[in-house]
């Protein structure tokens, strides 16, 4: 009888961060790891530590900090496997999660080779990962696209040579649910070893149907499924976790499936998670955008009032979305300020404490009220760890609405004084316009976001920045009472994320 928990594999570290644009750094992915951890989910996949020396150190890092299983990709080839599992040995429960394309059009085109070959290659990666661990994933890569027999040959294989976990990617996001459903309904009936390994999914969001397909995978006999916060990825994305599980509790009815999520951690890992990698969180997103839970119009409000169960499915507390409170305030001490960062889930080492209380400190004189938007949004724009090659020393901008704005600003780059009076059109070009001349960057704007966290009067100003050098994106994001300000630091923090081309 199969049993009716599911897996939560989490690949927000990896697919997650081959979302363009995002780039974290090694202190960055051990505090999602943690968030990760705290939500509940069974395995984080760390990342793809062949890769970089940057993923392979984040893979290490997030292997030796938490308890869960942890689990480095690796194509099937013996240099990958060997350090993937460098990266991975010392987790308490390692994971090795090879994958190699088996359709056609994968095989011809990008791995030029051929279905004998593909057979032989995953057979014996497989037989060589599991000399080394026991715990081994094996994907199909576009086993949406793969022609079913071929499929079920090297899945059977794979599992006779050792993987315990057999994962079927809709690579590029194609399937439609039912097709979906009944793809993984005859992987059951095909491959004869089938119930020796757990049938995972792995879908993309291509045509928007990542969530469904993944939900009817589960009710055809998936029991581990891969997911990302905020189905941040590749393209258009994963299945987004917090969509899935809130699925499967609210509708309850439907499926008898249990899982370890803790659901009253969501709202607060998505916001961590959108903060760090600088993706934000559409307002329309079901449950963690800004709208999920906000009724606008008159008849929906007098409904809500009456009775909240006639226009909402779910509550925003039963996901952790509470009311923004007023917390602390000018006269609270670092006590009281190092257990309220505790209780919202930071464990800061004393240095980050220190810095983060005087921020706090400067803060409380500017703004009346600090909520725990705030304190979160103080706390992440300290939590990199980048080489701080530029910083900012001091600015003055004079903006009006019918001539040139005006900065007169100065940076410090190690020893050096860095400083330019510039004049242009607009406070946000002048200003980029003179730290490109200062950092010598000239690196092309990509994006730029600013938003008040929280709403209201008294907000604080966060500014996203993607400028783009080469063909990668650099991603810097402040937080600052002072928008121009907010603006500045957000720049440096790409820049020198690019300086230190953080991996
Ligand atoms: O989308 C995909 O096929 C993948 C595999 C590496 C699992 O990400
Ligand atoms: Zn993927």
């Amino acid at each position: 009888m199969e049993s009716n928990r599911i897996i939560i594999f989490d690949t927000t570290l990896r697919d997650g961060e081959q979302t363009p644009g995002v780039n974290l750094n090694l202190t960055e992915k051990v505090e999602i790891a943690k968030q990760l951890e705290a939500l509940g989910v069974d395995i984080i996949e760390a990342g793809f530590p062949a890769a970089s020396n940057g993923d392979y150190a984040a893979v290490k890092s997030v292997a030796e900090t938490v308890n869960c299983t942890v689990a480095a990709l690796c194509r099937c080839i013996t240099a990958d496997i060997d350090r993937g599992w460098d990266a991975v040995k010392k987790a308490k429960k390692p994971r090795l999660h090879l994958f190699l394309a088996t359709s056609e059009i994968h095989m011809k085109y990008k791995l030029k080779t051929t279905p004998e070959e593909v057979f032989d290659r995953a057979v014996s990666c497989v037989q060589y990962a599991k000399t080394l661990c026991n715990d081994i994933e094996f994907s199909c890569e576009d086993a949406s696209r793969s022609d079913p027999e071929f499929m079920y040959k090297v899945l059977q294989a794979v599992i006779d040579a050792g993987a315990t976990t057999v994962n079927i990617p809709d690579t590029v996001g194609y399937k439609i649910p039912n097709e979906f459903g009944a793809f993984i309904a005859a992987i059951k009936e095909n491959v004869p070893n089938i119930s020796n390994a757990i049938i995972s999914v792995h879908c993309h969001n291509d045509l928007g149907l990542a969530v469904s397909n993944t939900i009817v995978a589960l009710q055809n006999g998936a029991r581990q499924i891969e997911t990302t916060v905020n189905g941040i990825g590749e393209r258009a994305g994963n299945c987004a976790l917090e969509e899935v599980i809130m699925a499967l509790a609210t509708r309850k009815d439907l499926f008898n499936l249990t899982h370890n999520i803790n659901t009253s951690a969501i709202y607060r890992t998505s916001k961590r998670i959108s903060k760090l990698t600088g993706v934000p969180i559409h307002v329309c997103k079901p449950i963690v955008g800004d709208n999920a839970f906000a009724h606008e119009s008159g008849i929906h409000q007098h409904g809500v009032l009456t009775n909240p169960l006639t226009y909402e499915i779910m509550t925003p507390q039963s996901v952790g979305k509470t009311e923004s409170t007023l917390v602390l305030g000018k006269l609270s001490g670092r006590h009281a300020f190092s257990a309220h960062l505790e209780s919202l889930g930071y464990h800061l080492t004393k240095e980050k404490i220190d810095d983060a209380f005087a921020r706090f400190k400067e803060l409380a004189d500017k703004k009346k009220k600090i909520t725990d938007e705030d304190l979160e949004a103080i706390v992440l724009d300290n939590a990199s760890d980048i080489p701080q090659l530029y910083k900012l020393e001091d600015f003055k901008l004079t903006t009006c609405a019918n001539s040139l704005s005006k900065i007169e600003i100065t940076l410090r780059c190690g020893d050096r004084i860095l400083s330019d009076v510039y004049m242009a059109d607009g406070p946000i070009t002048t200003t980029y316009s003179a730290l490109a001349k200062l950092t010598d960057g000239q690196w092309p704007l990509a994006s730029y976001d600013i938003k008040a966290i929280p709403e209201g009067d008294d907000a604080l100003g966060e500014v996203v920045v993607r400028l783009r050098k080469n063909d990668r994106q650099y991603t810097g994001r402040s937080v600052s009472h002072n928008i121009i300000e907010a603006s500045i630091l957000a720049y440096l923090d790409s820049v020198n994320r690019a300086m230190a081309d953080v991996q």
